[in-house]
């Protein structure tokens, strides 16, 4: 199975994708963290994308694009996976329709999770992340277990993102709002899209979620 989980910055996104990912054994796919691990790593598309991830708006679709067919063609793709923080514009969800079609593959779901701007706001600020395993956690709605120790790793270094300040997140917001909302009105009319309350707890989504993708 392969589908979309679409929302705004803060949404749960990724924090569903990794659960639901692993539940069903299906790979995250997250632009985001794509162009994080190239920023860090300092490649060319790192190059190009930093200062449009840190002033909180969109890099270009063809970017983008040419990733997520690049990593769709990989081996562990071929059981499913969930696409996280892609489409993000109309022309990428187009882009999607074509190259899933060109691959033979399809998408069986969207879903989308729906939060207020303010609660987002919070979200995003107290996030932080395992530097080990990726596991994400939140200074007040996700702590550790045990504080300083990661519950999934055992690790015991944690990163903010530098994106996740304030005034970045109202760009971020804007660019959602402007942008990628859109998308509600290209999937809408397909009957494979569904929304969830994204303000609820983490496993209420999920059960949300998968209540979603059962009646599909
Ligand atoms: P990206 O990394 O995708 O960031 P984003 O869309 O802003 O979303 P986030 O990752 O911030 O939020 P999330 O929905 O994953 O929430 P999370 O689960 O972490 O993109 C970053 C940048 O890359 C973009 O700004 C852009 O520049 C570029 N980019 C990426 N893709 C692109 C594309 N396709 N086209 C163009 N540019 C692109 O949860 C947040 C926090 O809340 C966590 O601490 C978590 O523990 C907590 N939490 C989660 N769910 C709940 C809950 N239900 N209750 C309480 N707390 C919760
Ligand atoms: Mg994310
Ligand atoms: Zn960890």
């Amino acid at each position: 199975m392969n589908f979309i989980v679409f929302g705004p910055p803060g949404a749960g996104k990724g924090t569903q994708a990794r659960i639901l990912g692993e539940a069903r054994g299906l790979v995250q796919l997250s632009t985001g963290d794509m162009l994080r691990a190239a920023v860090a790593a300092g490649t060319d598309i790192g190059k190009q994308a930093k200062d449009i991830i840190e002033k909180g708006n969109l890099v270009s679709d063809d970017l983008v694009i040419s990733i997520i067919s690049d990593r769709i063609d990989e081996p562990d793709c071929a059981d499913g996976f969930i696409l996280d923080g892609f489409p993000r514009t109309v022309a990428q969800a187009e882009a999607l329709d074509v190259l899933l079609k060109e691959k033979a593959k399809t998408l069986d779901a969207v879903i989308e999770i729906k939060v207020d701007d303010e609660l987002l706001v919070e979200r995003i600020t107290g996030r932080f992340t395992c530097a080990k395993c990726g596991e994400g956690y939140h200074d007040t709605f996700h702590r550790p277990m045990k504080d300083g120790i990661c519950d999934k790793c055992g690790g015991t270094e944690f990163s903010r993102r530098k994106d996740d300040n304030e005034e970045t997140v109202r760009s971020r917001l804007e660019a959602y709002h402007e942008q990628t909302s859109p998308l509600v009105g290209y999937y809408g009319g397909t009957g494979r899209m569904k929304s969830v309350d994204g303000a609820q707890d983490i496993s209420s989504v999920k059960k949300q979620i998968e209540e979603a993708l059962a009646g599909l």
